[in-house]
């Protein structure tokens, strides 16, 4: 059993990098850049997936099963909360900048934003009942906010 105080000292630090990041970018990036980290791991598990289904060695397989198995119980979590940190992120931004269709960046954001919300709800869909539809739209949705990410990012 992982002692408590890992998670004590753990949000600790946390809390100390996300006010010292704060002063110096401000908070709405901070949200916006925790949102991607959040994003970025769960995409990674197609990473893993296209790994097992590539050609490597059996024993290899098995131990990226096993990986990607002890790690899929957090996957649905980590997807909300990117959820929540990019409706924080969104927010901030809208009370700073405003909305305005010349701002790329803010239409970009709102497009990437609504992808997440539609990977978000077929995730839970996929959770409670698979059919392959839904894992379709799952993963096609999981790479337009991909590209979508990183046209924010980029313009
Ligand atoms: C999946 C969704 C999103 C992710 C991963 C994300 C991520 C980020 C990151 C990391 C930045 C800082 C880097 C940069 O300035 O280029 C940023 C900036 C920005 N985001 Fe997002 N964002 C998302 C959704 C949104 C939404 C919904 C809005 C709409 C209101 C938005 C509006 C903006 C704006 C206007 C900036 C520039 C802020 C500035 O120049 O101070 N983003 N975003
Ligand atoms: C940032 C949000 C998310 C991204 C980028 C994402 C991405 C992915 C990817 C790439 C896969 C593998 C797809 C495949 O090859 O079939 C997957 C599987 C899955 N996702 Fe998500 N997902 C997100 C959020 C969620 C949420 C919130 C749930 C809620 C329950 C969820 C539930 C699932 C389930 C049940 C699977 C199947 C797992 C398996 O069979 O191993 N996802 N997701």
């Amino acid at each position: 059993m992982v002692s408590i105080w890992f998670f004590v000292n753990a949000s600790v630090l946390l809390f100390a990098l996300l006010k010292i990041c704060s002063i110096y970018i401000g908070v709405h990036i901070v949200f916006g850049a925790l949102g991607l980290l959040f994003v970025l791991y769960n995409w990674t598990r197609h990473a893993v997936f296209s790994t097992i289904r590539s050609n490597i060695s059996r024993k290899r397989k098995i131990k990226y099963a096993n990986l990607s198995k002890f790690v899929l119980p957090i996957h649905k979590w980590t997807g909300s909360t990117a959820l929540v940190l990019i409706i924080i992120h969104g927010t901030l931004v809208l009370q700073r900048f405003g909305f305005n269709w010349s701002n790329g960046k803010v239409v970009s954001g709102l497009v990437a934003g609504s992808i997440l919300i539609a990977v978000v709800s077929f995730g839970w869909l996929r959770w409670y009942r698979t059919t392959v539809n839904r894992r379709y739209i799952h993963l096609i949705l999981a790479y337009c906010l991909f590209v979508l990410i990183v046209v924010h990012l980029v313009f």
